[in-house]
């Protein structure tokens, strides 16, 4: 059964243009057209992260490149601090954990902003003892999105690294990786990128290549140096490389740069406020304040009365909508709207009449076609 309406915070729905893109015939990844296409892939990702340091591409989803982004930087028994308010915080911090560096967990409240001035305390109190810090941009189990820049400011010693995951807020929100001093930064193809899943994006500072370079924890597939190697030397990738999903990235980043990454941004600023604007006309709560809520994804309180199992069920069987359920502590208690990468407002439309359907079914009182009502109110008020 082919699921129509993808309403996730990844995977996300695939442009038949970049499809057609994608099922193009095989060819050698040792040859000049993968060369000049890698090239071409490194340089546009630069532009859309607005970074000059270097850029690799793995084969793998975004953990892989969250695993890589530990096994290059840091040594066994490295002090870092994992800033926590989401399940993917805490899997960057596992992550570090299990490879042995000593990790000091960070716990914010799910669902809002870190405070910030209990996190330099710990910082200036660990000075250069602080390896690095780890920090999730958009904390897609919650859609909180953290603060990057003022996290990064909060570092007192040029020995701490910021390694930060950006898999499901490249694309959709502005990222300054040379201006906000990151020093490791990464992404998934199934996100913002709308490309199939199977591509992961990561960036080195100098900074983070220097700590590559002392690191001691295990790697092998892992091993940026390799990656390096190969790319300077000869424009290649290490290993066979997803070869249609880098044929794909390279035409949806022309279709991105000439549209405008920031364009791109705006588009994704103003669907997510059209969504919290309807689901508020609906009548069901939000789980996140305006000031810190994420562009891609929307969490949404289940109400009372209300078994989201049922909801879902709802949804996808009779709508063909797939929303995602809470992870970790939330699980049960919120749903969320995904709206990120090709997304449009008819989609949106489309997913906020089927909600409505369903809640109706499921008993929850209110006002049929409000949500839609208010949506459509919405975007018609906000057209430039
Ligand atoms: C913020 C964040 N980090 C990490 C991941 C894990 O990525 P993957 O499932 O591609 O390994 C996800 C996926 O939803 C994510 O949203």
């Amino acid at each position: 059964m082919i699921t129509k309406y993808l309403a996730l915070p990844g995977p996300t729905e695939v442009n038949p243009e970049i499809m057609l893109e994608i099922s193009k015939p095989i060819f050698n990844h040792r040859n000049v057209i993968f060369k000049d296409l890698l090239e071409r892939v490194t340089e546009k990702t630069q532009k859309l992260l607005n970074t000059k340091n270097e850029v690799y591409f793995l084969t793998a989803s975004g953990t892989g490149a969250m695993e890589c982004a530990i096994v290059n930087t840091l040594s066994k028994n490295d002090k870092i601090l994992a800033l926590i308010n989401g399940s993917f915080g805490q899997r960057f911090a596992d992550i570090a954990k299990q490879y042995g560096a000593d990790v000091i967990e960070f716990h914010g409240e799910w669902g809002k902003g870190f405070e910030l001035d209990k996190i330099k305390k710990i910082i200036d109190e660990l000075g250069d003892n602080l390896k690095g810090i780890t920090v999730v941009h958009c904390e897609t189990s919650t859609g909180v999105l953290n603060d990057i820049e003022a996290i990064s400011k909060l570092r007192c010693s040029d020995k701490t690294l910021l390694l930060v995951d950006g898999i499901s807020s490249i694309g959709a929100v502005k990222v300054e990786v040379d201006k906000w001093n990151i020093d490791v930064i990464l992404t998934g193809s199934q996100k913002v990128l709308a490309l199939p899943p199977g591509l992961a994006i990561i960036a080195f500072s100098s900074k983070a290549i220097k700590a590559y370079e002392e690191s001691d924890m295990p790697k092998y597939y892992w091993d940026i140096g390799k990656y390096r190697k190969f790319y300077i030397e000869n424009r290649e990738t290490p290993y066979t490389p997803a070869i249609p999903l880098f044929v794909g990235l390279l035409k949806q980043l022309e279709v991105l740069e000439e549209k405008g990454f920031d364009q791109e941004i705006k588009k994704h600023e103003k669907i997510a406020n059209m969504v919290r604007y309807a689901i508020r006309a609906i009548g069901l709560e939000l789980l996140n304040d305006d000031d810190i809520a994420a562009n891609t994804v929307t969490p949404i309180k289940v109400p009372d009365g209300i078994d989201l199992k049922q909801l879902r069920k709802i949804l996808l069987e009779k709508y063909s909508v797939d929303v995602a359920g809470g992870q970790g502590k939330l699980e049960g208690k919120i749903f969320r709207i995904g709206h990120l990468g090709n997304v449009e407002p008819l989609f949106i439309i489309s997913i906020l009449a089927a909600l409505e359907m369903a809640l109706k079914e499921l008993g929850f009182e209110f006002e049929v076609g409000r949500g839609v009502k208010a949506a459509q109110e919405f975007w018609i008020n906000n057209l430039k």
